[in-house]
């Protein structure tokens, strides 16, 4: 599935809404892994997200959550029909089906199990419409009347006689389903058509367990097999599926006339990777001569403002590059993509017809920022890279989902490189997953990427494992072995091994052994095998805090933990030690190899520095582990930031920002030094350290923007910004253009929100002019790359006329990232009577859409003043908010640590504890373990304010003086 936690840019950039702080972790991790969650939960649960262990009521083999291994599909003929108008008895949307499978048995039994959730096979005289022959006689074989095991989500058929080993079998079943809004399995979506017509579509989402919620399946991804798709569907509409249509005919059943489309049988494939949809988009398509057909389809008139463009633009070259890095052709005849208005996850990599959230698809220049951009791009490498890894060869279980998720999330940067060369997007991997991924594998409740397979069994066990571990750690990890063997040799490895297991199925460790043998043929020098090397960072949770005493040369590893009080109870093989590639360089000389750290400690020969020399580590931050070096070698790296920062490449100027600030935070270094890290920030220009220094500052945001520490620190980061912006008013010719580097248009983002953050005047009267311009003219004329910005920062600087206004345009607008945008930046106001009335509409799913309600209760808990509203909200309505979004997708755990996350007072403290025992009876669903985490974390912000608001507040002080030299002198 496509990355889940994009939080996105609107959510980072907005003035007062506050981005994830990198700093505080314990937030990190409770928003990435809620988003990765909530976009992944296919089925309504309430369960938490906490592994219980399975509940084994008995032996029987239908108590089991995984298959026997009696029997092995072998092909599947699926009919469906999904009805797009409701049953007029029964109101609800319903599809029947007609499907056989044929298996092969391969031990004796007299038992066959196969998943079946929510299917109905009883016909009007009430007898169950299945029925079973032998292949070879077509023999019909008795069995007794079949039963369903719900929880475990199968339908048993008890046989009187034995299959024989090496006899194939058909199993043949007639059912109907709901063709429910739930998002999973075969579900409905809806939406509008420009005349305000309510149109259906039916479509799918099988990951990880929801096929057998489509038709009786023998639902594991290492059950793989072919499948004849056939699907009928009303006149005027389309049907897709993973094959090409090979025709569609005029049929009548039940006296209705319809049309019936069958499709090219697929190769032999996953359960999971399927795909049906019926609906009556329309799509455009590449009419070159390339053998693949590339087609995206959307609603009409999505496709007919060219909002798929871009999209066709790109896949080609993007499908080429993975043909080319994989040394494997496309495997199959056709690429469709579909963009839906009802959509769970981010994308699902359905093999030949992948779907999309619209947000992840659609793009148009005049509504779609670069971030959106960006985010297009790069969700669609991600789910084309699978198309190969993970479809075409397939991790035999969900417990080594990392390596699937990992390895795409990690060559999405390279495809998407490829797409936009000039956007520098193998750098932002180290924003977007390695430092965000850090922040939650530091804590103790971190776990490690692999785990075995009988750990993972239920659905919901199996939903847990599409975290940010498995992806952005998956990707970091990936990231340093490809680095390490060279990409060359690790491109090597991936196609001997994608060659080998072609429609097969695999486990990790034999894309170790590919890789290790390419290794070998090539005599790279490795200090123990690719195995061994990766296990210490793959078996065992959290990473490394490397420690360089360039007085000595010595270096020290050890676990990082941000809390420096936790204790580690998880037990390790390797006692927390890991086998450490070092890149590093010398005062601006970067060595050519790698140093290996092997043990706790070591003496690297030439790792000293004196003078003013530094010595620098983690070049580029290929490796996944933080550095910390002795005081002087800090100062001197500091001072080659305020003297001449270009000496230091780039992403290490990140990487030293990131890592002092969660040093700090760990109480491994001062919370002073960290803050040195942005003095020079005033002469950076660069993206990639700015974007690292506001997540850390966001923390200091959130614990001190209620109090005598805010002044000086907006003085402070006022003073820093105030160049920033004015190298960009320069660079824009008075923001007339926008810059042309993809970097430097985040950039400017940051320079003018911080700037109207922070209160300078210019950037204030700027945004409010853009927007007046906007509501008297009607004609929007601001920037997409700007408009998240300058909407949110001209709300909150406007009252009820401003609000209203840009109320309207949400209600109407055409594109999801523009409403999108909006509706981040309507939390924005400050006047307390608004927020509450948009606090209202959250619960009113014709003004806020149901799935949007969280995140716009969140938003408005980000601006300090919506923060008490908020939670006066969230505490007064709970009964009803969990009443009502119970049962769904609704977000406990976003929602509770997003109007808690500001929380460091004992007052606040006490309210909270109150708040979980008032409720205790309702309930707090999939959020019970964020409301303990949200004590906790409020407990931990208490103490860290203690310990630092007074040299906090000194420092801001001493550092907001104009005169330079004020600065230098308190450094
Ligand atoms: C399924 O329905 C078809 C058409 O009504 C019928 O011919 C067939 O026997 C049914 N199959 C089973 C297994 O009941
Ligand atoms: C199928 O039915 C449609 C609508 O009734 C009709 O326009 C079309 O000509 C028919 N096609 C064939 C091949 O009969
Ligand atoms: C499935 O479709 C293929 C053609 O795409 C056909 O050759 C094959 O016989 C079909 N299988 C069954 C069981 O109908
Ligand atoms: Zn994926």
């Amino acid at each position: 599935m496509g990355k889940g936690f994009y939080v996105g840019k609107a959510f980072a950039i907005g003035g007062i809404i506050v981005a994830v702080a990198a700093l505080s972790t314990i937030i990190a991790l409770a928003v990435v892994y809620s988003q990765e969650r909530s976009k992944n939960l296919q089925v309504p649960t309430t369960e938490g997200p906490t592994i219980k262990p399975t509940p084994t009521p008995s032996n029987k083999p239908w108590d089991q959550y995984r298959l026997p291994k009696s029997l092995v599909p072998i092909s599947y003929r699926v009919k469906l029909w999904p009805r797009l108008k409701p049953d007029p008895v029964s109101k609800l949307y319903i599809f029947t089906g007609q499907s056989d499978v044929e298996f092969e048995c391969v031990e004796d039994t007299d038992l066959i199990l196969i998943h079946s959730n929510k299917l109905n096979y009883s016909s009007p005289g009430n007898r169950n419409q299945v029925s079973l022959v032998a292949v070879d006689s077509w023999a019909e074989i008795p069995f007794k009347s079949p039963w369903f095991q719900t929880v475990t989500q199968y339908m048993v058929l008890e046989l009187n006689e034995k299959l024989v080993k090496g006899r194939r079998y058909r199993l043949y079943t007639n059912f109907t389903g709901e063709l429910a809004d739930d998002l999973g399995g075969f579900y409905r979506s809806e939406y509008k058509d420009d005349d305000g017509v309510t149109k259906i579509v039916a479509t799918t989402q099988m990951q990880p367990t929801d096929a057998r919620k489509a038709f009786p399946c023998f639902d594991e991804p290492a059950m793989k097999a072919h499948f004849n798709i056939t699907l009928i569907h009303d006149h005027g509409t389309t049907a897709l599926s993973n094959g090409k249509a090979i025709e569609t005919t005029n049929i009548t059943t039940d006296g209705e006339s319809l049309q019936q489309t069958t499709f090219e049988q697929t190769p032999k494939m996953s359960t999971y990777l399927l795909a049906f949809i019926v609906s009556d988009f329309i799509f455009i398509s590449n009419n070159s001569t390339d053998q693949v057909e590339i087609r995206i389809f959307a609603r009409r008139s999505a496709i007919e403002a060219g909002q798929g463009n871009y999209t066709l633009s790109i896949t080609g070259t993007i499908l080429k590059f993975f043909e080319e890095y994989y040394k494997c052709p496309y495997p199959l005849p056709k690429s469709d993509q579909i963009a839906l208005p009802d959509f769970n996850a981010g994308a699902m990599e359905n093999w030949g017809l992948i779907t999309y959230r619209e947000t992840a698809l659609l793009y148009h220049p005049t509504f779609s920022s670069n971030s959106n951009k960006e985010r297009i791009a790069t969700i669609i490498a991600h789910e084309l890279a699978h198309m190969w890894f993970g479809n075409l060869v397939t991790l035999q279980w969900w417990n080594d989902l990392w390596l699937n998720e990992g390895f795409a999330s990690y060559v999405e940067y390279l495809g998407a490189d490829k797409a936009e060369p000039s956007w520098n997007m193998k750098d932002l991997i180290v924003l977007n997953d390695v430092h965000r991924v850090f922040a939650v594998d530091a804590l103790t409740s971190s776990h490690p990427l692999t785990s075995k397979e009988d750990e993972i069994q239920r659905p919901a066990q199996i939903s847990e494992v599409f975290d940010a571990i498995s992806y952005s750690k998956g990707a970091s990890v990936l990231r340093m072995l490809s680095d390490f063997l060279t990409e060359d040799i690790f491109t090597k490895g991936l196609q001997t091994y994608l060659n080998e297991f072609a429609f097969k199925t695999t486990v990790y460790t034999d894309l170790w052994n590919h890789l290790q043998k390419a290794a070998d043929a090539n005599e790279v020098n490795l200090p123990v095998s690719v195995e061994n090397i990766m296990n210490t960072w793959v078996l065992q949770m959290g990473f490394p805090v490397v420690t360089i005493d360039t007085t000595t040369g010595t270096v020290t590893q050890q676990h990082f933990l941000l809390d420096s009080n936790a204790r580690v109870t998880r037990k390790s093989d390797f006692n927390y030690v890991w086998i450490v590639p070092i890149r590093w360089g010398k005062t601006g000389v970067v060595r050519d190899g790698i140093t290996w750290l092997q043990d706790k400690t070591a003496t690297i020969p030439g790792m000293t520095a004196s003078g003013s020399d530094w010595i620098l580590a983690n070049l580029n931050v290929v490796g996944y582990y933080r550095v910390n070096y002795d005081q002087g070698n800090w100062d001197r790296l500091l001072n080659a930031l305020s003297t001449n920062h270009t000496a230091i490449p780039v992403i290490n100027r990140a990487q030293l920002v990131d890592d002092a600030f969660n040093l700090a935070r760990a109480k491994i270094i001062s919370t002073v030094l960290a803050l040195r890290t942005t003095l020079y920030l005033n002469r950076e220009r660069d993206y990639m350290p700015w974007e690292s220094a506001l997540d850390n500052l966001d923390f200091f945001y959130l614990m001190f923007d209620r109090s005598e520490v805010y002044g000086p620190m907006q003085d402070y980061l006022r003073k820093q910004v105030t160049e920033l912006f004015n190298y960009y008013k320069g660079l824009t010719e008075n923001w007339v253009n926008v810059p042309s580097g993809h970097l430097d248009q985040y950039n400017q983002v940051n320079a003018i929100n911080l700037a109207c953050r922070t209160g300078l005047e210019e950037c204030q009267t700027l945004v409010t002019t853009w927007f007046r311009d906007w509501r008297t003219s009607g004609t929007n004329r601001i920037h997409a790359n700007l408009r998240s910005t300058v909407y949110c920062h001209a709300i909150a600087a406007g009252g009820a006329t401003e609000w209203d206004f840009a109320w309207s345009e949400f209600l109407k607008a055409t594109m999801a990232t523009e409403a999108e945008k909006l509706r981040a930046a309507l939390a924005c106001t400050k006047q307390p009577w608004i927020l509450n009335r948009y606090l209202e509409h959250t619960l009113n799913s014709s003004l806020i859409r149901k799935q949007d309600a969280t995140s716009t209760i969140v938003y408005i808990a980000q601006n300090v003043i919506g923060q008490p509203l908020a939670w006066d909200f969230v505490r007064h309505q709970w009964s009803y908010i969990y009443k009502e979004y119970g049962g769904g997708s609704f977000s406990f755990s976003n929602l509770i640590n997003g109007v808690t996350k500001r929380f460091s007072t004992e007052f606040e403290l006490q309210q909270l504890k109150q708040f979980k025992e008032d409720n205790a009876a309702v309930g707090f669903g999939s959020g019970t373990l964020a409301l303990d985490q949200s004590i906790e974390r409020t407990q931990a912000n208490i103490e860290w304010i203690k310990e630092n608001q007074d040299q906090v507040l000194k420092w801001f002080k001493d550092n907001s003086r104009r005169d330079a030299a004020a600065v230098t002198s308190v450094l």
